[in-house]
């Protein structure tokens, strides 16, 4: 059977902009920034999401259309040896272990969706208007949580199910542009609100005093929060990347989608927290339930509440399923590819064991908790980890070559660095963050006694100028 391929090349882009943007810009991104002090935590956000992300986008990109395969089959094609391909079985694992999690959040939105529809529907309140709070907890781990999810679930299945170009294409075709709209539509109405101003300043306003105080404690949670945004680790992007041809320019789409997303994203944080500022005067009760307690406590209290409400929740269910499906096609695309499942078959299969993966954590707050932040995080920050050293280490001049298909003399110039970049520094950076992220960050900065902002800044810059030596040696691009 032939492999699928995107339909059209703005199919390929909304897609994967439909991956990246979900539930980590909207649920996820206002919750860690509240958590992480707001505005320093932005800055270090953002310049992640440059300097890693992009040129990580670009590594998982390579792989995988070069390989035109699952990140199994393409770390084991691409390298020519089993291990590589036991290494790539990270991402079908990172990929059940995201939908194990999402699915549930998947199912709180569609629950608020759905019973604010009915409520449209019946002129009266949505039920968590009362008391926004209680009726949170009464819902987020409970067998009701495990219906929805399963709803959630299904859904998600339906659309991969359908394949690459009937429905991930398809559907994000009408999905993205939706999720835009709204959310540019509710940030004009947000801004109208009192005390927005208050949000804003929480939100936007820099102080490099706080930031430099703070770096190691904001970085590990701004890098786990970029890779989980921009979709990077778990294989996604080498798995959309294996579905389109040669003639798409691979630093472009990279680019674009950074583009995107962070634009989402920063919409998001222009809905949320001026909202937030509005109703309750501060950024809000913290954790997963953030969100749902203080977005659904914002509509409450404001006139045409429950249709706002429904628009939101309506946007937001649409982005999550945009998101969830890339999830679910990395297991199925390396059952589809490697076993030779019908899609069926392996959609059927994956949904099913996540049926019960996902009930356990929809059960278990604690379990939950330590799923969405430390593994999620450790597992993409190590999945990139590991691409990016195969593209530097293991490609080398053949994913400079792969780099420059199709793609302009800007970016030709620019794909030297960037090998260098994804072979040497930023694997080292990553690694930097994940030691930070479990704790050792601290006891590393108490031992250095140089600022641990410049130390970063010049050990990046050391190990840059080390890669021109160390890849000289295996497959010399320099
Ligand atoms: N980027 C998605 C979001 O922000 C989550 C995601 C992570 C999707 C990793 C695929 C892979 O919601």
């Amino acid at each position: 059977m032939t492999r699928e391929t995107w339909a059209t090349r703005m199919g390929f882009i909304l897609a994967a902009v439909g991956s990246a943007v979900g539930l980590g810009n909207i649920w996820r991104f206002p919750w860690v920034t509240a958590e992480n002090g707001g505005s320093a935590f932005l800055l270090v956000y953002l310049a992640i999401v440059v300097l890693v992300g992009v040129p990580g986008i670009l590594g998982e990109f390579v792989i995988g259309r070069r390989s035109g395969r699952n990140p199994v089959g393409a770390l084991r094609e691409l390298s020519g040896s089993r291990t590589w391909g036991l290494v790539g079985m990270l991402s079908v694992l990172t990929g059940v272990a995201l939908l194990s999690f999402y699915s549930v959040v998947g199912g709180w939105i569609l629950r608020y969706f759905v019973e604010s529809l009915v409520a449209l529907g019946t002129a009266g309140p949505a039920p968590y208007f009362a008391d926004p709070g209680s009726y949170y907890d009464g819902i987020a781990f409970t067998t009701d949580a495990v219906l929805y999810h399963v709803a959630f679930l299904v859904l998600t299945a339906l659309i991969v199910f359908a394949g690459i170009r009937r429905g991930i294409e398809i559907g994000t075709k009408v999905m993205m542009p939706a999720i835009l709209l709204l959310l540019v539509g509710l940030a004009v109405w947000a801004s109208q609100q009192p005390n927005a101003a208050a949000g804003y300043e929480f939100y936007l306003s820099f102080d490099l005093a706080t930031l430099r105080a703070n770096f190691f404690d904001v970085l590990g949670p701004a890098a786990g929060q970029a890779l989980f945004t921009l979709s990077l680790g778990a294989g996604t992007m080498v798995t959309y990347a294996s579905y389109i041809g040669d003639d798409r320019s691979l630093p472009f789409d990279a680019t674009t989608i950074a583009v995107l997303n962070t634009f989402v994203g920063v919409l998001a944080g222009l809905v949320v927290f001026p909202l937030l500022f509005s109703v309750t005067g501060e950024a809000g009760s913290s954790g997963p339930g953030a969100l749902f307690v203080s977005i659904a406590g914002a509509f409450a209290r404001l006139p045409a509440g429950t249709l706002i409400a429904t628009a939101f929740f309506g946007v937001v269910t649409l982005a999550a399923l945009s998101s969830s499906i890339s999830m679910l096609e990395i297991p199925v695309s390396f059952l589809v590819d490697e076993f030779e499942f019908s899609r069926p078959v392996a959609v059927g299969g994956v949904a099913g064991l996540v049926v019960v993966t996902g009930s356990v954590n929809a059960l278990r707050p604690a379990l939950f908790g330590f799923v969405a932040g430390p593994l999620v995080d450790s597992l993409l920050t190590i999945g990139l980890i590991v691409f990016l050293l195969f593209v530097g280490w293991v490609l080398g001049v053949d994913a400079v070559d792969e780099f420059r298909r199709g793609s302009g003399s800007l970016a030709n110039t620019l794909s030297t660095p960037w090998l260098l970049a994804v072979g040497v520094a930023i694997p080292f950076f990553l690694v930097f963050t994940l030691l930070s992220s479990l704790g050792l960050g601290g006891i590393a900065a108490s031992l250095i006694p140089v600022s641990s902002f410049w130390l970063t800044v010049v050990m990046t810059v050391v190990l840059t100028v080390g890669a021109f030596v160390g890849l000289r040696g295996s497959r010399s691009v320099v």
